[in-house]
């Protein structure tokens, strides 16, 4: 029969890497925490409404990028492009925003867009995404760039850029689109049919079109920045004001105006230029209208996602040196029947105890589990025959010492926790010792 392949722009997470998606994720989450923001999960479809109306119905997500269909109940539904919105919809649904102030919302989630595939563009991909909602402040967005700067720190990432812009809000953009509407009318046979639609709805989003010809009009445009009020300019000057005095280097790029319509005031990038064209690892900015559009009271607000496969990318290229992937605490190599039923029930033990332990399920020879279990990588292993069924001692074998103790049956769960707490304090202290050597060499 034909084989059946993983949908184009998908990819398997393989168990020789999900050991590091983990560790990633978890460091993720525990930054997260260490700002203040608490895990939210909301489905991975919604209405479709939610992201025509949140998204906005003239971006480029909405317009060709999402997974819509109808369900069997005749409703229109769409899987996720991005968190933000859903983040807001359930904040509202669920009276969030009556509890104290500010709501910090965090969420690992996989978001679907149909778009081209390449390196570091899927159309299956997952975001660590953060939502802050209840603060005008400029320290909030000050902050906000501040904590996903410490995360590339805290993976040691180098060579990243933030670039930072403000699109102004509802006020002063009515006049920014006044001056954006003329200059694309001036070109407007060159622009392509969905810009052309877009020219007296929403002109901001040409400027992030994909097509090329629209691409090279748009770098002429005029830039929002000449065009803030007075309000949003002094937003601007602030959110800079305390980035400088957090140290976080950044650039002003006036171009920058994102590809979803929520965002008002301060918006900003994350970019590399070490994993290829799709350079942007982390996007975000602050969407003051967006609680009220979804139907909430109004409420300031701000956040930011980022892309996981990009992250990793980005990790792989700095040959990042990801924790090594957990190994068996314990493999019991067992010599017939009665010897298999012992280990069972003695793995079963130590697997209640929290411990990691494996026996053979494959019947194979005691040189094959001994070859299996160096294979694998356990860190012990107990031969048991019938003999030692007999006896009723047990020799455990530290792998990497060679060194063996005996235990009696009934006690071995407690004999092999004394060990192997022994033995792995022991380590600790001569890791530490051994880079106390180092450090004075
Ligand atoms: P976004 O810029 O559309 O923003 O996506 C955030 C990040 O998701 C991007 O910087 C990129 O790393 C990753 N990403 C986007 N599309 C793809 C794709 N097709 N394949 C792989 N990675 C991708 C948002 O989604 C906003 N919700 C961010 C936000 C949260 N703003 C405020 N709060």
């Amino acid at each position: 029969m034909a084989q059946i392949k993983a949908p184009r722009g998908t990819q398997d997470l393989l168990p020789a890497d999900s050991y590091k998606w983990k560790y990633v994720e978890s460091t993720l989450m525990a930054i997260g925490e260490s700002f203040g923001f608490k895990e939210l999960r909301t489905p991975v479809f919604e209405s479709t409404d939610l992201f025509e109306r949140g998204v906005g119905d003239t971006t480029d997500v909405v317009q060709k990028e999402m997974y819509t269909f109808e369900d069997k109940g005749g409703r229109s539904i769409t899987l996720r492009p991005e968190g933000t919105a859903g983040a807001v919809r359930a904040a509202v649904e669920h009276g969030l925003l009556n509890d104290a102030l500010p709501l910090k919302l965090s969420y690992l989630t996989s978001c679907y867009r149909y778009e081209k595939p390449q390196a570091g563009r899927l159309r299956e991909f997952h975001q660590f995404g953060v939502e802050c909602l209840g603060t005008a402040s400029p320290m909030a967005d000050a902050q906000l760039i501040l904590f996903a700067s410490r995360i590339f720190d805290a993976f040691g990432v180098e060579g990243i850029s933030l670039e930072i812009n403000s699109i102004g809000c509802p006020k002063c953009r009515a006049e920014y689109h006044k001056a954006l509407k003329a200059y694309f009318e001036a070109h407007i046979d060159s622009l392509c049919d969905t810009c052309k639609g877009r020219l007296e709805k929403n002109p901001m989003r040409i400027l992030d079109c994909k097509n090329p010809e629209c691409k090279k009009i748009a770098h002429g445009a005029p830039v929002i920045l000449d065009y803030l009020c007075e309000d949003c300019k002094d937003h601007f000057e602030k959110v800079k004001d305390y980035l400088d005095i957090a140290d976080i280097p950044y650039k002003i790029n006036p171009r920058i105006v994102r590809g979803l319509d929520y965002y008002t005031k301060t918006v900003f990038e994350f970019v590399s230029d070490a994993i290829g064209a799709q350079g942007t690892v982390l996007g975000g900015g602050r969407y003051d209208g967006l609680v009220e559009e979804l139907g909430g009271k109004s409420v300031p607000a701000l956040g930011f996602a980022m892309g996981l496969e990009r992250l990793m990318l980005l990790l792989e290229a700095g040959k990042f040196a990801f924790p090594a992937a957990a190994t068996p605490d314990i493999y019991f190599c067992s010599i017939g029947e009665n010897a298999l039923k012992v280990a069972l029930t003695l793995a079963d033990e130590l697997t209640a105890d929290g411990f990691h332990a494996e026996i053979d399920i494959l019947g194979r020879s005691l040189k094959a589990q001994m070859k299996y279990a160096n294979k694998i990588g356990a860190k012990y292993t107990a031969v048991i025959g019938d003999d030692d069924i007999e006896n009723g001692v047990l020799n455990i074998k530290n792998m990497e010492t060679g060194e063996t103790i005996q235990s009696d049956f009934l006690g071995f769960a407690d004999t092999f926790e004394n060990e192997y707490l022994a033995y792995i304090e022991k380590k600790e202290f001569s890791n530490y010792t051994d880079f106390g050597v180092e450090e004075d060499g």
